[in-house]
């Protein structure tokens, strides 16, 4: 399966942050906060990524990310000129996709605890598989209601009365149906072709699937300077209180089996001394005892 980062956006509700930096360049912690929709991807598999963003900011982030050989993955880079909506994604990156399945995050969505990712994306045959998350603010999102028997029965986007507390998340599994069924929506009143007129596609085709997440799984967004703050406040807590790190590609490829030992290695020779250097030694030293 092919992945698509889409990092566009005006970002405007962060101004005048995003006046020096787009929104998913910003700090969130210690980590520019595209290296947490990144790692998502390499933790669940996938090695063939594209990501989108405006012809301002597309330049910076191939700066940062390079062609992901260092993590044993390709990143190909694909302009957004104008934002007209998530699903453009899969008509700018139609050429990338080709005859696969791709997964598209959006490059603000922060994940923590991806155990359930894992099946979603082991588990995935065809069709459509989405996320439903329990929120006190489902009014801000696409917002997804089942029947007594957990089976998604409406989706609408940002309702002013949602028929439940069950948002989608930023993360979407398609088949190669996605590109003529994106071809065929019109856009929505706000001119936008929407991810959710996607998938309720699939949903009037029967086959989407809908998978809440659980409890203690947590999903951040990062459009506000304070939930872009709170969300650094809980990377640091959680990385702080259990000496891990969250988003961190070097780790995910490691682990994943896309980089070996020794490109690891000189991944890290290469950093400067600092905080992010001495994790990745720490987890060198790690890997070389559990191989020893
Ligand atoms: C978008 C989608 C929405 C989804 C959300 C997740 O909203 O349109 O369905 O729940 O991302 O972050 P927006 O980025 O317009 O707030």
């Amino acid at each position: 399966m092919k992945g698509i980062i889409l990092a566009g956006g005006a970002g405007s509700r962060l101004y005048p942050l995003t006046l020096v930096a787009s929104k998913q360049l910003q700090p969130v912690y210690d980590k520019p906060m595209v290296y947490y929709p990144l790692a998502t991807f390499i933790e669940n598999g996938i090695s063939s990524i594209c990501l989108i963003s405006t012809p301002h900011d597309l330049p910076r982030f191939s700066q940062l990310l390079g062609d992901g050989k260092q993590w044993g993955i390709s990143i190909e880079y694909r302009e957004q000129a104008k934002p007209a909506g998530i699903a453009q994604a899969f008509l700018i990156a139609e050429s990338f996709i080709g005859q696969d399945p791709v997964s598209l995050i959006l490059g603000d969505n922060i994940f923590y605890g991806a155990e359930s990712f894992k099946r979603a994306f082991a588990e995935f045959r065809g069709g459509a598989t989405i996320f439903g998350y329990q929120v006190h603010d489902p009014e801000r999102y696409g917002v997804v209601e089942f029947d007594s028997s957990g089976n998604a029965i409406s989706i609408e986007e940002k309702p002013k009365n949602p028929r439940s507390n069950y948002a989608v998340p930023g993360l979407y599994l398609y088949d190669n149906q996605v590109v003529p069924i994106t071809k065929a929506l019109k856009p929505s009143p706000r001119g936008e072709l929407e991810i959710t007129d996607v998938n309720l596609s699939y949903l009037a085709k029967k086959q989407l699937r809908v998978e809440k997440l659980s409890r203690g799984f947590a999903w951040l967004d990062a459009g506000t300077s304070s939930s872009l703050h709170e969300a650094s406040a809980y990377v640091q807590t959680i990385e702080k209180r259990q000496g891990i790190k969250i988003g961190c590609p070097e780790e995910a490829a490691l682990q994943r089996g896309f980089i070996s030992v020794s490109q690891f290695e000189s991944n890290l020779a290469n950093l400067p001394n600092c905080e992010y250097r001495d994790y990745l030694g720490r987890l060198l030293q790690e890997k070389r005892k559990e191989l020893s």
